[in-house]
């Protein structure tokens, strides 16, 4: 069923609440299309999928009712036979495409072979080769190493466990528009939406936060030159640990090298270069924070490769196992080997089928050659998008199309824009018709194309498998557009 015949079902359900000042219940900000779902007359009304199935928990949040039923390379198809081009990936997991053919066959060989084999209790042979594998695929040989989870959420908070007890500090410091996972440790982390933490504090103490060098979030120009965004963030930075959290009480900070759910920003090289100096100067540990711009999503297989920038610790999850639930971090021996015996550890953690699974992702990435493909397909999609921006009547709406890699974003001018003096588009942005980026991507779904929204800014994010072929990447790209141009029609 398209989203639009799903939207005009939506009625009250008997569990009305007073809508927040942020009122869809994000699943990481994606798709606020069905915001016309979740709000009516100022009350939160519920979830298409709550009539559908009503013992599901709404607070999930969904773009759809719609049952996926099978997933093949670059499509999925669903319960009621439409076959959907995914620019999703499950948020940037199916890196290679729904049940790629070797990664499947490795995890079903495994399944038949052994499924838990508890990792306080023994080795299993996946655990012990996947480390192997990735030791050659690490930003730097110093990052060596490793301890595997369920979820990348696990994992950063794994993170900062490692960080306070390798310093003997206890701050964190992270960045504005940062998102890190909705479990009670990561959300006190994550500043790019207040819902993941409405209505459940206090969070962790001991988390403060400092600008990430992005014009919109910081109310400056779009034209503000990228060396003053940095010199403006480095000063506030330093400002942080001058008036907030002292260095030495200060074990880490907490980065995604590409902001995520806070609009799909790359941090500039100089920037991550400055946060390594400051970390230099004074002993605290830069935590690089890879769960989605990492394995390849980038170009490269660790967007810190960029900047040549090493962190202390990385954390990794997402495309790792292809969609077999599996994280890890990585750090040096030195500060891994800090904490006690027994005191990383988890039932599931590195369950042997998803090791199984991400052995064979690291293969296929060599076999396949993808980060080349990954960087035939980027230029494809930014040279599309940048012709598209030159149609008269999408120049003015289509304000930044940024990324890198295969991790692009598409931001629409926002009435915002114009409020924070942007010297964009002067006088197009407040024309722009409310909720753009979730009707685009509602248009898109009714198109036969999966793409989610990000941040509170209006904002689409593509993240094509990293093996999508030319053809299929051009579809994408047609869909979109007639997504936009229709949405800009109906205003
Ligand atoms: C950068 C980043 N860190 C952490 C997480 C949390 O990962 P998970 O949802 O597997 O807990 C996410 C999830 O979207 C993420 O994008």
């Amino acid at each position: 069923m398209a989203l639009s015949g799903v939207i005009s079902k939506f009625k009250s359900y008997p569990y009305l609440r007073k809508a927040s000042s942020n009122t869809a219940p994000e699943h990481s900000g994606e798709n606020k299309g069905r915001d016309k779902r979740w709000e009516k007359g100022g009350e939160v009304v519920g979830d298409d999928r709550a009539e559908r199935k009503p013992n599901f928990t709404r607070d999930a949040g969904s773009c759809s009712d719609t049952v996926i039923k099978s997933g093949k390379g670059s499509y999925v198809e669903t319960e009621d036979g439409r076959k959907l081009l995914d620019f999703t990936c499950g948020i940037a997991v199916t890196n290679l495409g729904h049940c790629h053919p070797k990664v499947s066959e490795a995890a079903a060989k495994q399944c038949m072979t052994l499924v838990h084999g508890q990792c306080s209790v023994a080795f299993h042979n996946p655990y012990l080769q996947l480390i192997d594998q990735l030791l050659p695929l690490m930003p730097h040989p110093s990052l060596d190493t490793f301890f595997f989870w369920n979820s990348g959420a696990e994992a950063v908070e794994a993170s900062i466990k490692l960080a306070r007890t390798a310093t003997g500090r206890q701050n964190v410091i992270v960045m504005q528009g940062g998102y890190h996972g909705r479990t009670f440790g990561t959300m006190g982390l994550t500043r790019s939406k207040t819902i993941y933490s409405e209505r459940v504090g206090p969070l962790m103490p001991g988390v403060f936060v400092t600008p990430f060098p992005f014009w919109h979030q910081m109310g400056l120009p779009q034209s503000t030159p990228e060396e003053e965004l940095v010199r403006q963030c480095l000063f506030q930075l330093d400002m942080v640990l001058k008036q907030q959290t002292t260095a030495a009480d200060t074990a880490a900070i907490l980065i995604e090298p590409v902001i995520g759910e806070g609009g799909y920003i790359p941090a500039p090289a100089s920037f991550l270069q400055g946060l390594r100096k400051i970390c230099d100067q004074h002993g605290i540990l830069l935590i690089h924070d890879e769960v989605q711009c990492g394995f390849g999503r980038t170009g490269k297989m660790f967007y810190s490769e960029y900047s040549g920038v090493r962190p202390d610790i990385m954390v990794m999850a997402k495309g790792l196992a292809n969609g077999f639930p599996l994280s890890a971090i990585v750090s040096q021996k030195a500060i891994m080997d800090k904490m006690a015996p027994g005191t990383m550890g988890g039932t599931y953690a590195g369950n042997a089928v998803s090791c199984a699974a991400a052995v064979a992702v690291t293969k296929a990435f060599e076999e396949e050659k993808i980060l080349q493909n990954v960087q035939a397909r980027s230029k494809q999609l930014f040279a599309a998008l940048e012709d598209f921006r030159k149609e008269p009547e999408i120049a003015s709406v289509l304000i930044d199309v940024r990324g890198k890699g295969l991790m692009v974003g598409a931001e629409f001018g926002s009435p915002a824009v114009q409020a924070q003096g942007s010297d964009n588009n002067a006088g197009a942005a407040a024309k722009l018709p409310s909720k753009f980026a979730s009707r685009v991507s509602a248009k898109c779904m009714e198109r036969g194309m999966l793409l989610l929204t990000t941040s509170v800014f209006e904002v689409v994010r593509f993240m094509p498998p990293l093996n999508i072929s030319e053809a299929d990447m051009r579809k994408g790209i047609e869909i979109f557009k007639d997504a936009v141009r229709e949405v800009v029609r109906e205003g």
